[in-house]
């Protein structure tokens, strides 16, 4: 096996992306097909996914928004077939989509905690599940969660139990999955940002704690969007031939400290 840096490009390979209308998603879709894939942007707001794939068509190549909510298999299984007779088998994908807020947990209803659960980790195992059935079919393919670093550390200052509990799922149900899938060769890994600077964390209770995580971090910054979109092309490319089950940490350093 000779090494060349072809390995690490996304050509020939169609994108299928979860989260792409905004932020650390929309931010990797571009990364994608910046690295020669063709890239379906999936998200509820269905302008927010036309506008990335816009940004696509004008910059790289081939791209689409598809409208759908990761809550739901039907919109999922939908928005894959769409995504496959426009670009070809989707041979990776990136479950991004997600949603936070904070409440104490002692006056958490139950309703907030299950809507939380429900799309953070409910709808990233429905995303891989039908992503993986176009893959395994045809023998191959890498699916990239987005979990937290939030899934290993509880944020100081931040009460979300139901968005913690849920990213610490994403990261044991990507194992579970890279598991279950590795002999059919879909390889499942997970990243785990780190305070990044998105729509996300414009909420009020973020904003005005975001310089004291800076200093909290031995980067001494938060990180920018577009600093997600190197980890996640290098573990959907053939780069990462070997790399399954695994959560990539991409905070600065933070849960270091
Ligand atoms: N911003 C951070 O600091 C940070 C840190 C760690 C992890 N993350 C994770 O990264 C992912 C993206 O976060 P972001 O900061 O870019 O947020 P964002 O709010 O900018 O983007 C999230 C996108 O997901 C879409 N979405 C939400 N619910 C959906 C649903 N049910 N179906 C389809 N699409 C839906 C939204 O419309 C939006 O376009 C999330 O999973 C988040 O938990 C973010």
């Amino acid at each position: 096996m000779t090494f060349t840096a072809e390995a690490f490009s996304l050509k020939g390979k169609p994108a299928f992306i979860t989260g792409a209308g905004s932020g650390i998603g929309r931010a990797i879709a571009l990364g994608f097909a910046a690295c020669g894939a063709d890239v379906a942007c999936f998200d509820r707001d269905a302008d927010a996914a036309r506008a990335t794939a816009e940004l696509i068509s004008t910059a790289h190549g081939r791209s689409i928004g598809i409208a759908g909510d990761v809550t739901s298999p039907d919109s999922l299984a939908e928005a894959v077939r769409t995504a496959v007779e426009t670009l070809g088998p989707i041979r990776t994908a990136v479950n991004c989509a997600g949603v936070a807020d904070a409440t104490a947990a002692e006056d958490m209803p139950a309703e907030d905690f299950r809507r939380v659960v429900d799309i953070n980790l409910t709808g990233v195992f429905l995303s891989a599940q039908a992503e993986a059935r176009v893959m395994l079919a045809q023998g191959g393919g890498s699916i990239i969660n987005i979990a937290s670093m939030s899934g290993t550390i509880a944020n100081r200052g931040l009460l979300q139990a139901h968005y913690n509990a849920s990213k610490a799922g994403v990261m044991h149900l990507t194992k579970s999955l890279a598991t279950e899938w590795a002999d059919r060769g879909v390889r499942v890994n997970s990243i785990s940002p780190g305070y990044t600077l998105t729509p996300m964390n414009k909420r009020p209770e973020v904003a005005e704690r975001l310089k004291a995580y800076a200093a909290d971090t031995p980067l001494g910054r938060i990180a920018e969007v577009e600093e997600m979109a190197g980890p996640a092309v290098f573990l959907a490319s053939d780069a990462a031939s070997f790399v399954t089950g695994c959560d990539l940490v991409v905070d600065g350093g933070y849960v270091c400290w």
